[in-house]
């Protein structure tokens, strides 16, 4: 691929020279110095995500909570937490990532900014959000509401609560990462909730502070945002009228990004995003709360791995990279495409159909199939483009294999925010 392939696709890797570079670094170096596979992202392009919410919300309460599953390094989460993001988590071990990232001094008031999701949090996932002083619980059921006002007593902290109601709006997107249809798990049917809010009206523990709502990841569309909204709004209203003092919208996360080699307008999708919010919530006085993830860190990361081998098995040729299914599993999970970028840039060479797989021993173990790519050699250096999300926050140590280090580029300077793993480090929790 030219350097020309990048412009306008929003992605901060560029050809500089005659290699793939991280917002103005070299690829090559950073595999010499950390070897591969290696997720390297620019924080510089995370931050300047995060601001696009911040200011495309400006003159409006609100607080963009990073969706801390998409990728919850310690190092993007102090970024963001700098910045004065939120975070939305979804279990204890989030929770806990959040306040490591914050360390103690600052631990409080980034709690004061968390907003807890998820379906089937524990009592002890409940207590410890409690004890840390977070601002909002996401609630997606009535027993779940239940086991909150009676941890909440036995704490004797008061919890804040949104209901996760369920719109029944659908949006474009693939099966797995969809939530907003009444056939998902997820929240609690929009009809019912006026109800539940009402059977916890005068309970001592808990205040219903709050709707909150999320109908799916990687939308690209607009419209979908403003339908779930829209009808948030309605039941704000009712439930205002029906004497609850309702502050918080939290209209989710799921903002789409572009995976393809079509151009990407990362700042205009931003502005329309916003406008169709703007646009459901009206005058509604409430502090918004947004919750992207994969927006802010996806197209920021890259996976860069090396060629251990090529090889031809009747008609096809593969190519085997030291990067596997373990590392980044989207292509596995959800048929998502990854566009895939020699890192050292061959003048004239020649193209050639293959398979790119790792070496993990299953046949969905593969980063693209049929794909035109240069002609290439053990070696050589691959990037797997916008991996920055769902990429090592999803990775596993299966084949024993162990997870990729990390590197952040800010400023033109890269950091390792992740050393590779040890098999000492693997086994630690094992008993023979
Ligand atoms: C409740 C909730 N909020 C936010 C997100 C983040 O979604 P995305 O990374 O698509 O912005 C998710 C992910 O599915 C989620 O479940």
């Amino acid at each position: 691929m030219e350097a020309s392939g990048f412009e306008g696709s929003g992605r901060p890797f560029a050809v500089c020279g005659d290699e793939l570079c991280c917002s103005g670094v070299g690829l090559r170096a950073l595999a010499q110095e950390f070897g591969t596979p290696l997720y390297v992202y620019s924080g510089d392009q995370i931050a300047e995500r995060a601001r696009l919410f911040q200011d495309a919300f400006a003159g409006r309460a609100h607080t963009v909570c990073y969706a801390v599953k998409a990728n919850s390094a310690l190092a993007i989460l102090r970024l963001l937490g700098e910045m004065g993001c939120g975070f939305d988590i979804v279990s204890g071990g989030e929770l806990a990532r959040v306040i490591a990232a914050a360390g103690p001094e600052r631990a409080r008031q980034w709690c004061g900014r968390v907003v807890f999701s998820g379906v089937g949090k524990t009592a002890e996932e409940i207590d410890a959000a409690l004890a840390a002083g977070i601002l909002l619980f996401n609630v997606e059921s009535e027993s779940e509401l239940e086991l909150l006002a009676a941890r909440a007593e036995l704490l004797g902290r008061k919890a804040r609560f949104a209901l996760r109601v369920n719109p029944d709006v659908f949006a474009e997107t693939h099966p797995y990462i969809s939530t907003g249809l009444s056939a998902h798990k997820f929240g609690i049917a929009i009809g019912l909730a006026r109800a539940v809010y009402a059977q916890f009206r005068d309970h001592a523990w808990v205040e219903a502070a709050g709707v909150s709502v999320h109908i799916g990841s990687q939308i690209r569309q607009v419209e979908p945002f403003q339908a779930s909204v829209d009808r948030v709004v309605a039941l704000v209203r009712e439930l205002r009228a029906d004497g609850f003092d309702i502050r918080f919208v939290d209209a989710g996360g799921g903002l789409g990004i572009e995976y393809g080699a079509a151009e990407f307008d990362a700042a205009a999708q931003v502005s329309r995003y916003a406008e169709a919010l703007r646009s459901a919530l009206r005058d509604l006085q409430a502090h918004l709360l947004i919750e992207p993830g994969r927006f802010l860190v996806g197209q920021a990361g890259a996976l860069v791995s090396t060629v251990l081998y090529t090889k031809r098995n009747g008609e096809k040729k593969f190519v085997i990279t030291d990067a596997a299914m373990n590392d980044l599993i989207r292509p596995a999970l959800y048929q998502a495409h990854h566009e895939i970028v020699p890192v050292m840039q061959v003048a004239g060479a020649a193209a050639e159909t293959v398979d790119v797989v790792g070496p993990v021993c299953e046949s969905g173990d593969f980063f693209a199939r049929d794909r035109e790519l240069p002609e290439l050699e053990q070696g050589d250096l691959l990037a797997l483009l916008d991996a920055g999300a769902y990429g090592l926050s999803l990775s596993s140590n299966y084949n024993t294999r162990l997870r990729p280090a990390e590197v952040l580029v800010t400023g033109g300077e890269a950091k390792l925010i992740r050393r590779r793993e040890t098999y000492e480090e693997l086994f630690a929790p094992e008993m023979v």
